[in-house]
């Protein structure tokens, strides 16, 4: 694959080819997905719950995430690494800048911030230092406990009002990609219409610009037994993990994933 780079993601959002992107946290799997064709890998802090057990992803720390992005880069072939700022990593501009330091000086290209029109100036100054930033919108993991759980945002008109009001505010302050967690597909449609940059969802229906799932999810694995209304097994049906990776490649570009049942309404 020729390397990814933003100005391929915005090409694509501009001709209607939809983005893939999958969480990546080793070598191994950034070879086998980076050859499947994933266009982004994605260092989630989900590593804390797939791969160190936790029930949340508040323990993962920048250390953490600065060493999964190392080993995704290695075995990297030409996608871009996108890397997760973890819980309270961008509680100020400060933190922010020096996370984000350790996070692309590990091999991210781009980071990921989970919040809303708070982070404006934190996002301006980012990209001004060199840090394209990647805003993560909707179901925000790393505020469950103000959430109170693990649930579908923007149901309400108000709550839908304030997503469409917090996107726009984040892209004028200079997100170079939106990310969209478990809001109803109309929404979702809205806010991708709205937007300049790339939008990419989980749980957000198939309108969004591109579509992401975490890697265990959809190669079937899960610690906890439950699975997500999103989350599709793409191992269902294949021979091997690059056949399912390539699987996935081929729904998201084909629009056939996600399907109305992965998605909520409002
Ligand atoms: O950490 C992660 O894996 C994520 C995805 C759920 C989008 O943020």
């Amino acid at each position: 694959m020729p390397e990814v780079t933003l100005s391929t993601l915005n090409g694509l959002k501009a001709k209607g080819e939809k983005i893939t992107m999958l969480t990546c946290y080793d070598a191994t799997f950034a070879k086998a997905a980076s050859q499947a064709g994933v266009e982004v890998l994605l260092v989630g802090d989900s590593l804390g719950m797939v791969l160190q057990g936790h029930d949340s992803t508040l323990p993962v720390s920048t250390a953490d995430m600065a060493y999964h992005t190392a080993c995704v880069k290695r075995g990297n072939h030409g996608a871009l690494i996108l890397a997760d700022l973890p819980f309270m990593a961008h509680a100020t501009p400060e933190a922010a800048f020096t996370n984000s330091a350790a996070l692309m000086q590990a091999g991210a290209h781009m980071v990921k911030i989970e919040g809303a029109a708070w982070l404006a100036e934190t996002i301006t100054q980012l990209a001004q230092r060199g840090v394209p930033v990647c805003a993560h919108l909707g179901l925000t993991p790393q505020t469950v406990n103000v959430l109170g759980g693990y649930k579908v945002q923007g149901r309400e008109e108000a709550q839908a009002a304030q997503l469409r009001a917090d996107a726009k505010a984040l892209e004028q302050a200079g997100a170079a990609m939106l990310l969209l967690e478990c809001v109803p597909s109309e929404l979702a449609a809205q806010i991708t219409q709205a937007a300049g940059v790339p939008v990419i969802g989980i749980g957000a229906g198939s309108a969004t610009d591109g579509q992401v799932l975490v890697l265990h999810d959809m190669l079937g694995l899960s610690l906890s037994g439950r699975v997500a209304r999103f989350v599709k097994n793409f191992m269902h049906g294949q021979p091997d993990i690059d056949s399912a990776l390539a699987a996935y490649v081929q729904a998201v570009k084909q629009v056939s994933f996600p399907a109305s049942e992965h998605g909520f309404s409002a």
